[in-house]
């Protein structure tokens, strides 16, 4: 799969396995990679790898307003890693009523 010319979004950039997808793709010669994060700072180290090539942008993916704003924003992307999200495990009767709560992303 060609993605050189692909304009990519991968939320939740700054650890873990989006992290390693914005690798993959600059790996992948793709030349626009907007990076998102809830922390914009957090994204500092990944930017310092290509800034030229990786765009970091702030963004809960829960909050609607900010998505939608997102999405004006940058009209170019045509490949998107929605990765974002958090994963709990445990007993329903031991998890606190917080996380079970939790909107799903
Ligand atoms: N690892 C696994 O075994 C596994 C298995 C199945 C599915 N997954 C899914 O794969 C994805 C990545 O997993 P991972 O292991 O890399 O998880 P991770 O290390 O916990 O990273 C989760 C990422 O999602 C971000 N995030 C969480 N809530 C967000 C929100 N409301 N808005 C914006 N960003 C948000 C986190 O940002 P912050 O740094 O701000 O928290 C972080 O960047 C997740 O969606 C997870 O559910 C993982």
């Amino acid at each position: 799969m060609k993605l050189q010319n692909a304009t990519a979004l991968v939320t939740g950039a700054n650890r873990g396995i989006g992290r390693a997808f914005v690798q993959a793709l600059l790996d992948a010669d793709v030349q626009k990679i907007y990076a998102t994060a809830r922390n914009r700072n957090s994204l500092e180290a990944l930017t310092a790898i290509n800034p030229t090539r990786v765009i970091p942008l702030q963004v809960d993916v829960t909050d609607l307003n900010m998505v939608c704003q997102l999405s004006e924003k940058i009209p170019d992307v045509n490949l998107l890693i929605n990765n974002a999200g958090v994963l709990s495990f445990g007993n329903i009767l031991e998890t606190p009523v917080e996380t079970i709560h939790q909107p799903t992303i």
